[in-house]
């Protein structure tokens, strides 16, 4: 059971072939996940168990899959200390609450996760079942930093000016705020290992907007905490940023196994600035996958080869796949890493 590629990968031991998901992976560029998509929304997708569970195994029987990541969303517990949510077609998560006061952070819940989200942890269990010999589960979290984001902002945001504005003038309000998500986050992350989660990763997604000596000062004191009060018996951590590059010296002091790359960074340059004691995970630009196969296997080995510079490897994207994506080009990607990965 613990011999499965991605978890060797991670704690650095040899695989007889180099892993591979595909951070949203399971998602609208696949045809069965809009079916099932024409008949419920998006956060009822996420809800029900059944669902839930049925959508994160699609990608796994289509592509041969090194690992499974829980059908949910980063902002699931958000709605679960209060903050109204919604999903639009068009302008993405909508979050109904203003975060201006310190009434307004006084007003938010720290959740009970087996209370408030039992459907997250009923689709771990269901998900372990169904997926035993065949893939192991990844669970995950946003990290602190970038969900206070979400909240601030409302929802996406492309300058974070709200949220700067909060951090600089009202640095109280911002630290009480991500005192909550940090709570929040270790208790949901501790649930899904409980529920049987083999893997976490924390998505603090938005962490490369800010420069290192903020990073240092406003999110990556919040992570930390949030890593050393998790109880992992040997879970496996793997931490994500997109725009990391500047970030690397700071995030390599977190106690994570693994450091999943955005794909601005050659995957060479970033093992040598993350250091032998880091797993390295990513990191082919989502946008090559609209190139003919031809050109993504030879990408494909690009990343390979510089990844020989980098204790472990695993293989993904640097973010997440992107929804007009061609599944065909998908099947070539995984393909040229079965050829081309590292080998016993
Ligand atoms: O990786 C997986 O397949 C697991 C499921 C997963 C989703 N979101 C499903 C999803 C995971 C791990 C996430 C993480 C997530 N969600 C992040 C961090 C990672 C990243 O990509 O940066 C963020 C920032 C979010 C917030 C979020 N959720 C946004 C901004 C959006 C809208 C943009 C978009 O892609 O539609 C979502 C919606 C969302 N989350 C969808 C899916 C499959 C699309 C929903 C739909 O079917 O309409």
């Amino acid at each position: 059971m613990t011999d499965y590629r991605l978890l060797k990968a991670c704690r650095r031991e040899p695989v007889d072939r180099t892993p591979v998901w595909i951070m949203r992976q399971a998602g609208r560029y696949l045809p069965e996940y809009r079916k099932l998509r024409e008949a419920h929304d998006f956060l009822t997708l996420c809800k029900t168990p059944d669902l839930a569970a049925e959508v994160t195994i699609q990608p796994i029987e289509r592509f041969g899959l090194d690992a499974a990541i829980l059908f949910s969303d980063i902002l699931i517990p958000v709605e679960a200390m209060g903050v109204p949510l919604e999903f639009h077609e068009q302008k993405g998560p909508l979050l109904g609450k203003q975060i201006r006061a310190m009434r307004d952070v006084d007003s938010l819940k720290t959740p009970d996760p087996e209370e408030s989200m039992p459907f997250v942890m009923e689709t771990i269990r269901i998900l372990r079942r169904a997926l035993d010999g065949k893939a192991p589960l990844i669970g995950f979290s946003g990290g602190p930093f970038t969900l206070a984001s979400y909240i601030i902002e409302g929802g996406s945001s492309k300058n974070f000016i709200l949220l700067k504005t909060l951090m600089y003038q009202a640095p109280e309000i911002y630290r009480a705020l991500m005192d909550k998500l940090t709570r929040t986050v270790i208790s949901f992350l501790n649930a899904q290992i409980a529920a049987g989660a083999q893997v976490v990763q924390i998505f603090d997604t938005w962490a490369g907007i800010l420069t290192r000596s903020d990073y240092e000062e406003y999110a990556l004191p919040y992570s930390r905490r949030v890593l050393e009060e998790l109880t992992r018996k040997d879970v496996p951590v793997i931490h994500f940023a997109n725009d990391c590059a500047a970030l690397l010296p700071s995030i390599k002091t977190l106690p994570v196994d693994v450091i999943s790359v955005d794909w601005r960074l050659p995957l060479d340059e970033a093992a040598q600035m993350a250091g032998p004691e880091k797993a390295l995970q990513g990191n082919m630009d989502p946008t090559m996958l609209f190139s003919p196969p031809e050109k993504i296997h030879e990408r494909v080995r690009d990343v390979l080869l510089r990844a020989e510079k980098a204790s472990s490897h695993i293989f993904n994207l640097g973010h997440g796949i992107l929804p007009p994506t061609d599944p065909e080009h998908v099947s070539a990607m995984v393909e040229a890493v079965h050829r081309f990965g590292r080998k016993l």
